[in-house]
């Protein structure tokens, strides 16, 4: 997946971003970014999405026009970030889980028990190594602009789980990623890949019996229709990369890029401030359905589940880096 580029490359490159940026400037048109995404406008990343919207359409109308494709209307992720590179859309905001193609030090968001909660997620995300990983894919022409929270994942099933042994069989609906592959392989479970979108079909259907996701993403799936019981594990998180293609945002001008910048910004700071209110709302909304059981663990038994999933961290390590695991470490 790596490009590496040839000296008449990075010329023609040169001089397109020249000639774009006196097109830019030239144009009177406004400049349109497509933002797609496979949520709903109710979870986070929708509301992102839509306010993000809102204020550049407010501040920027007359040069910028960011148009908000959700519900996978246009691409899954996988084939989003694709057709971000080819720059057929312009921003995206993907699980940390779906940039396998692109880097190995992002599955770090992925490894079971790494964070306790969403406020060590945070600290970590703003450190100077959490701000690195934006820059992870550059070499393969996406930039990261932003973190943007939903929350810490839960299991369900379609049977009560309060041991790890009682998951041992069962098939989960997984992201693409290696390290929840491992994460269920731990527990003698099995994972299906499956978009975003399949998921709720897959457990009417039967093809998956359990999924994890954070209390948002549950709730807006309607998951309490189709899982009769979740387990308030809190084992991973699932947070979101604010993404862009690096030679498109860089060919903006830079004083419309400036206030851009500035603009994303501000909605990082409501998307990340009212996730934790949201995750209490989804999880209220769930427990009041009187369709999903939801089951808390004790220490004890949380601590059977750190076990039994803990080994996925020596199977990464080298990949993912151990100085990165440990500066994690350190944000809990
Ligand atoms: C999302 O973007 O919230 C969906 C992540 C997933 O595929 O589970």
């Amino acid at each position: 997946m790596k490009r590496v580029r040839s000296l008449p490359i990075i010329i023609l490159t040169i001089l397109s971003s020249l000639f774009s940026l006196a097109a830019y400037a030239d144009e009177s048109g406004p400049i349109v970014i497509r933002f797609s995404h496979v949520s709903n406008d109710g979870s986070p990343k929708g509301k992102g999405a839509l306010l993000l919207q809102k204020l550049v359409k407010e501040r920027l109308g007359d040069k910028v026009v960011i148009e908000v494709h959700g519900n996978s209307e246009l691409f899954n992720d996988t084939d989003g970030l694709e057709a971000l590179r080819r720059n057929e859309i312009q921003l995206m905001a993907p699980s940390l889980s779906k940039f396998r193609a692109y880097t190995d030090e992002l599955q770090i968001f992925d490894l079971p028990f790494l964070f306790d909660d969403l406020a060590a997620v945070d600290k970590f995300q703003s450190r100077p190594k959490g701000r690195q990983l934006l820059l992870s894919m550059v070499k393969q022409g996406i930039v990261g602009l932003a973190y943007w929270h939903n929350g810490m994942k839960q299991l369900s099933a379609n049977k009560p789980l309060t041991t790890p042994e009682e998951a041992a069989g069962l098939n989960f609906r997984i992201q693409n990623s290696d390290v929840l592959k491992a994460q269920f392989a731990a527990i003698k479970a099995n994972s299906v890949v499956l978009p975003y979108s399949a998921m709720s079909k897959a457990l009417a259907d039967g093809q998956v019996q359990g999924a994890e996701n954070p209390w948002a993403n549950f709730d807006e799936q309607n998951l309490q229709s189709v899982q009769p019981y979740l387990t308030e594990t809190n084992h991973g998180v699932l947070d979101y990369m604010l993404v862009t293609n690096s030679e498109f945002w860089y060919d903006i001008p830079f004083e419309i890029r400036s206030q851009l910048e500035g603009i994303i910004a501000e909605v990082t700071y409501q998307v990340n401030q009212t996730a934790a209110g949201e995750t209490l709302r989804h999880r209220e909304n769930i427990a009041n359905s009187g369709k999903t059981e939801i089951i808390s663990l004790s220490d004890e038994q949380r601590a059977a589940w750190r076990q039994s999933m803990q080994p996925v961290w020596q199977e990464f390590s080298d990949q993912i880096g151990k100085r990165l695991i440990r500066s994690a470490q350190a944000a809990n």
